[in-house]
């Protein structure tokens, strides 16, 4: 926990976090292009659980592989870490992008991001929400209920361009048909990505980033997840839960959730502490995946905190033996 005076650095959890993350990305690396998404996830999710232990912390996960009894491992409401302070909240997506890994397309990540605990929204039974993100410099044009088309038009003019200078990257699903179209009435360009929204955030809310907004209905967890890098990073992502159904629809009201409420960054992870790691399994737009090399493996991994705003990117190489001698066929 900080120093009180302010005077002493204090532990940088998001370095030991780094760890786990290219753990979770080496093991998930060797299922690359197999076509065998579950069995990718597996050996993320048992990388990281792995080297979860060896982290001091009393961590709950309140984002993870969904609940106890079809999750074995990082099930939401796991308890990890010695017990030790601090006591964090966990959000964990050990292979973000499992279809992306099964086919050996871009922009696969092993992701974790922690902070203080009771601070991060548990999305509960609502599985999708709508999503718009940007960078600092457009986050005050972010709007759920304004047209798409008068957002695009204020973005062109903060850019000081035409619409068409604007890009929107998008998840393809049926469910955007009509906001395609609306874009391209409006000019604006579009690039889709058929997984993996969380990258698309990271690269969205980056300065000079070729894409200007993030928008469209994907995974809540994933957008809990987008939330805390965002809050290290700075931009802005706004939020409302999207029901799938009239059944899901009621779960969450009867669970008290407000399907109007707008989700800012800092309603969906509250901390003012927050830290946060990446590491790429297939090569993206922001990240490296795993290269293996005639000793071992490379990766490449985002590392960050919001409350010193540092955002590191790390290169890392693993040697093949040694990375077997600690962790057997685990990662190797
Ligand atoms: P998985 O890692 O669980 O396969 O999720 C990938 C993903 O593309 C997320 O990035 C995104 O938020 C979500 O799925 C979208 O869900 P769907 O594929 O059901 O539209």
């Amino acid at each position: 926990m900080p120093d009180p005076t302010g005077s002493r650095p204090d532990r940088n959890l998001a370095l030991e976090l780094v760890r786990v993350t290219e753990y979770g990305a080496l093991a998930a690396a060797r299922w690359v292009g197999l076509g065998e998404k579950e069995s990718a996830d597996q050996a993320a999710v048992d990388a990281m659980r792995h080297m979860l232990e060896t982290v001091q912390m009393d961590g709950i996960v309140v984002i993870g592989e969904g609940e106890k009894d079809r999750a074995p491992m990082l099930y939401n409401g796991e308890r990890i870490g010695d017990g030790s302070p601090p006591e964090v909240d966990i959000a964990v997506d050990p292979l973000e992008g499992t279809t992306l890994a099964a086919d050996g397309s871009p922009r696969a990540l092993s992701v974790i991001a922690l902070a203080e605990r009771g601070t991060m929204f548990d999305p509960g039974p609502c599985v999708y929400m709508m999503k718009i993100a940007a960078q600092q410099a457009f986050a005050h044009l972010l709007d759920l209920d304004r047209p798409l088309t008068e957002t695009l038009q204020l973005v062109a003019k903060e850019k000081g361009g035409d619409v068409r200078d604007v890009t929107v990257m998008m998840l393809k699903r049926d469910r955007h048909k009509e906001a395609v179209e609306e874009i391209r009435r409006a000019g604006a360009r579009i690039r889709f990505i058929q997984h993996g929204d969380v990258s698309a955030a990271l690269l969205a809310v980056q300065e000079a980033s070729p894409v200007d907004l993030l928008w469209g209905i994907g995974g809540t967890p994933e957008g809990v997840i987008s939330a805390a890098s965002i809050k290290c990073m700075g931009g802005q992502l706004l939020g409302r839960l999207w029901p799938r159904d009239d059944e899901e629809r009621q779960a969450a009201i009867d669970a008290r959730y407000d399907l109007d409420e707008v989700l800012d960054v800092n309603r969906l992870v509250a901390g003012n502490d927050v830290f946060f790691a990446a590491t790429g399994i297939t090569d993206g737009d922001v990240l490296d995946g795993v290269h293996y090399t005639t000793t071992g493996a490379t990766t490449e991994s985002l590392v960050m905190r919001s409350r010193s705003g540092t955002v590191r990117r790390v290169s890392a190489r693993h040697v093949r033996e040694k990375l077997r001698e600690i962790s057997g066929e685990r990662v190797g």
